[in-house]
């Protein structure tokens, strides 16, 4: 089964519960992006937000830590309502699998994210220790953008790489339904969509098209 894990990033914010609301039947996740404009050149949402949504749903909170010094805020963001924590390699280089403890400890899961130029081998030695590695698909910042297939090729040197079969391997970055089967195909079995569920006409239509 592959879990579907929608990105708030495009939900109209002035109705954010609705819009939660509007995804919640068909998916056991939403995807929560946050931005602090030195990681990546934008700002989104934070702690408080978390936490306010927290209350309206039971949906597993996939939260994507799209900022510099992930440990400082680790705690804050698992005490808002995260279940799932994923940081970015790029910004934790030095204390990897001290942050990946940090979140474990809490009892919550831990993810990891490498950006399109990071190779997959520089976190070989961490991958065991995941619950999640996330592949970028497009440059972190910005929902609606296009999808690079070149960074698809790492999903199945992840798989490779892991040596425990409850792995979850997730992409994000320009999902839809081509997209998003090229990289189940490759091994992929979480993909978060932003665009492709919250502009489409029928979100009911285009989850079951990425379940697909
Ligand atoms: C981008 C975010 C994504 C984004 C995906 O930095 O990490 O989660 O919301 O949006 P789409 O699916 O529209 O590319
Ligand atoms: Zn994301």
């Amino acid at each position: 089964m592959t879990i579907i894990s929608p990105s708030i990033l495009s939900c109209d914010f002035a109705n954010l519960e609705k819009e939660i609301k509007k995804v919640e039947p068909y998916v056991p996740w939403i995807h929560i992006d946050v931005m602090d404009g030195h990681f990546v050149p934008n700002i989104s949402i934070g702690i408080p937000v978390i936490k306010s949504i927290r209350k309206i749903t039971n949906l597993f909170f996939d939260v994507h830590l799209m900022i510099e010094n992930p440990e400082k805020y680790v705690d804050a963001f698992i005490d808002a309502g995260s279940d799932l924590i994923t940081f970015h390699y790029e910004a934790a280089k030095e204390n990897t699998s001290k942050i990946i403890e940090q979140i474990k400890n809490k009892g919550k899961k831990a993810g990891l994210s490498i950006k399109p130029k990071t190779d997959p081998a520089e976190i070989k030695n961490y991958i065991d220790l995941c619950n999640l590695i996330l592949i970028m698909t497009v440059e972190p910042g910005f929902g609606g953008q296009k999808f690079m297939e070149d960074c698809a090729k790492k999903i199945a040197t992840v798989k490779k790489m892991a040596n425990k079969d409850d792995l979850i391997i997730q992409v994000d970055g320009g999902i839809n339904d081509l997209t998003g089967k090229l990289c189940t195909n490759l091994g992929a079995n979480s993909l978060v969509a932003g665009n492709y569920i919250y502009k489409s006409e029928d979100i009911k239509k285009a989850i079951e098209l990425l379940k697909k």
